[in-house]
């Protein structure tokens, strides 16, 4: 069962609005006088599922709210559909502060416990955005997404903004190749750069995390093809500085990822040296100041030329996600003129002293 709010993703200069419709019907977004329609070549989309709006980050930012609007028909015609008339309802929304201290709580490796990753991030307390770090489910039918869009739903409540990056255990299963209709992507991808006020991030995806012809992936894998378009993406995001993490007004630079790849790994985990080391190489070119990633099930910050990485880092690892028996964990970070803290808490309510990077 999917939440019925819709949770309000970064991607670009754009938030992704995604909602599910559980009967039937039309939806649009009404942000002051300007009207967003679920369309396609001019056909409102009807369909029960997850849906998909995106809108401008200034508009709605300017805005601080939004109205869904959903219209429930009939069965679909080719002549004279039923009309049920509109429901609206509408949302508050608190974009990131442009400077000062934002707070920001990470959530990851749920493997379907939702309840206990969105009592984790509460013991953390009010936060600005949300990053949902992968694993929060395999992905077995078309339920399986659920448990990422209700734990966002749950803790943003529609009203602040959420950053995604999908994980590993997210490409196992029937519905792997559904992912991309049920989660936020930019040109089909689910790597891309986000803005959030003066925080600019970017989201990387290192597929799964054995080579791609491991049996356990049955001949699905071609993982190293989509991580050498990564690369070249990255060159992209290089090349166009002055409109991404050079822009006059970021004061901070972060990179959110699933797999701590800049870890030592064991085989058959050991894949990618020198194409990780490249993209640690291009993350220093971005002045990247965190790597935040997940995977381990284990609280762990790694900084440069620590013993336990494989890779020469420009910046500190944080591996912010726990997963131990009938407790989760995740991560709080604290981003001020002063730098960036993070502070770990879990489902317990526990919450660990903040540590500055
Ligand atoms: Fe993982």
């Amino acid at each position: 069962m999917y939440s019925d709010l819709p949770v309000v993703y970064a991607v670009g200069e754009t938030y992704q609005i995604m909602f599910y419709v559980a009967q039937d019907a039309y939806a649009w977004i009404k942000i002051g006088d300007s009207v967003f329609d679920d369309a396609v070549c001019g056909n409102l989309r009807s369909a029960v599922g997850m849906r998909r709006i995106t809108v401008p980050q200034k508009t709605l930012d300017a805005a601080g709210g939004y109205t869904l609007c959903l219209e429930r028909i009939g069965k679909r015609k080719c002549y004279r559909t039923a009309q049920k008339g509109v429901t609206e309802r509408a949302f508050s929304f608190r974009p990131v502060p442009d400077s000062g201290t934002v707070r920001a709580y990470m959530v990851g490796d749920a493997h379907g416990d939702g309840a206990r990753t969105i009592a984790a991030a509460k013991a953390f307390g009010a936060f600005d955005f949300l990053i949902v770090n992968g694993d929060m489910s395999e992905s077995v039918d078309q339920n399986s997404f659920s448990v990422a869009h209700n734990v966002a739903a749950a803790l943003t409540g529609g009203e602040k903004p959420v950053v995604y990056a999908r994980g590993n255990h997210e490409n196992r299963g029937a519905t792997a190749e559904c992912l991309p209709d049920y989660a936020p992507v930019q040109d089909g991808q689910t790597y891309y750069t986000f803005r959030l006020g003066g925080i600019w991030g970017v989201v990387l995806d290192c597929g799964e995390d054995k080579p791609d012809d491991h049996p356990e992936y049955g001949g699905s894998a071609r993982f190293h093809a989509f991580r050498l378009a990564q690369t070249d993406y990255l060159r992209r995001v290089i090349a166009n500085a002055k409109a991404e993490f050079d822009a006059p007004d970021v004061t901070h630079r972060i990179c959110v990822v699933h797999a701590d790849f800049p870890r030592v790994q064991e085989p058959p985990f050991d894949i990618e040296r020198a194409l990780y080391q490249s993209w640690c190489n291009l993350l220093s070119e971005m002045r990247v100041e965190v790597i935040a990633a997940a995977h381990l099930h284990r609280y762990q910050i790694l900084h440069p030329g620590d013993i336990d990485l494989r890779l020469s880092v420009p910046c500190p690892l944080v591996v912010g996600t726990e997963k131990k028996n009938d407790r989760i964990g995740g991560t709080g970070f604290t981003f001020s003129p002063d730098g960036i803290e993070t502070q770990f808490t879990f489902s317990t309510g526990e919450v660990l002293p903040a540590v500055r990077l």
